[in-house]
C-alpha cells in the first residue's frame, strides 16, 4: 500500500474530524518496513525496546546510545510513517540543556520527527523549551514507568479524584508547554475521555479506553511474541510466540534428520565441472 508520511498539523486535523489515527512500537529495520505496509500513521521508537528488546527488568537501564541505535534502523525503513523517538531514563532530568540536547541527538542522530517524554507538572519547562527550540514534542502521562516506584507500581491512574485532578491539569499544562500530542498510558477510561474532549491536541491511549484520538500498543504484545507478561489492555491479535517457537522446533528436527537443507535449497555442480575435481 502507498501512504504518504503526515505532518503535526495533519495529526491535529484528524482530531478535530473526530478521525482515530494508530501507533505501534517498532526498533528495527524488519518491523518498520512491515508497518511501512500497513495504514498505521505513527511508529514509536519507545523505551519498552529495554524489556521486549534488551532483556532488561525495567525501561530505566535505557540509554541514550540503545535508543538512538534503535531509532536508525526504523527511519531508514519508514519513509512514510512518523516516528517518534523516545527519550530515555536520565536524558532530560540533569538540566533543560542537556534534555534539548539530547533531543536533538534524537532528531539530528536518530532521524526521528519528535521526541516523547514521561511527566507532567515536572517536565513543562523542559518540553516549552524544546518547543521553543523547534522540537516536536510528545508528553505521556498516567502510568509513567520510568518512573513508577514512586507511583507505586505499576498500576492503573486516574481512580483518586486527587490523582485524576492532577492528570487533567498536567495534560492541559503540556497542551501550553507546546506537545503537539499527549500518550496517556494506564489511566481509568472516562478521565482519558474528559482528557481527550477537554485538549486541542490528540490524545494516543495505551490501556486509556476507546474515546481517546489515537491508540498505541507494543509491537512484541501486539504479535504475542513477549511472554513474559501480558496487561489486561493488551490485544494479541496473533500468537507469534508459539508459532515461532513451533517453526524452530520443526527446522531443528529437519536438520537433525537430515530433511534440510533439500536439493531446492543447495547449489550444484554439473558433472563435468565436478569430474575435474576427482
Ligand atoms: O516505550 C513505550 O513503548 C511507550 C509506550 C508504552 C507508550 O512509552
Amino acid at each position: 500500500m502507498t501512504k504518504k508520511k503526515l505532518t503535526i498539523p495533519q495529526f491535529k486535523e484528524l482530531k478535530t474530524q473526530g478521525q482515530k489515527f494508530r501507533m505501534v512500537t517498532a526498533y528495527d529495520y524488519t518491523f518498520a518496513s512491515i508497518v511501512e505496509k500497513t495504514p498505521i500513521e505513527m511508529i514509536l521508537v519507545g523505551d519498552s525496546l529495554g524489556m521486549v528488546v534488551l532483556g532488561y527488568d525495567s525501561t530505566v537501564p535505557v540509554t541514550m546510545e540503545d535508543m538512538i541505535h534503535h531509532i536508525k534502523p526504523v527511519v531508514r525503513a519508514a519513509k512514510n510513517t512518523f516516528v517518534v523517538g523516545d527519550m530515555p531514563f536520565g536524558s532530560y532530568n540533569v538540566s533543560v540543556n542537556e534534555a534539548i540536547r539530547n533531543a536533538n541527538r534524537i532528531l539530528q542522530e536518530g532521524g526521528a520527527d519528535a521526541v516523547k517524554l514521561e511527566g507532567g507538572s515536572n517536565v513543562l519547562e523542559i518540553v516549552s523549551e524544546m518547543v521553543k527550540g523547534g522540537i516536536p514534542v510528545v508528553g505521556h502521562i498516567g502510568l509513567t514507568p520510568q518512573t513508577a516506584a514512586q507511583l507505586g507500581g505499576f498500576k492503573v491512574q486516574g481512580k483518586e479524584t486527587e490523582i485524576a485532578r492532577k492528570l487533567i491539569e498536567d495534560a492541559l499544562h503540556l497542551e501550553q508547554a507546546g506537545a503537539f500530542a499527549i500518550v496517556l498510558e494506564c489511566v481509568v477510561a472516562p478521565i482519558a475521555q474528559l482528557i481527550t474532549e477537554k485538549v486541542a491536541i490528540p490524545t494516543i491511549g495505551i490501556g486509556a479506553g476507546p474515546a481517546c484520538d489515537a491508540q498505541v500498543l507494543v509491537m512484541q504484545d501486539l504479535l504475542g511474541m513477549y511472554d513474559k507478561f501480558t496487561p489486561k489492555f493488551v490485544k494479541q491479535y496473533v500468537h507469534l510466540n508459539g508459532q515461532i517457537v513451533d517453526a524452530l522446533t520443526t527446522y531443528a528436527q529437519e536438520v537433525a534428520d537430515g530433511v534440510f537443507p533439500g536439493p531446492e535449497h543447495s547449489f550444484g555442480l554439473n558433472k563435468e565441472q565436478l569430474g575435474r575435481l576427482y
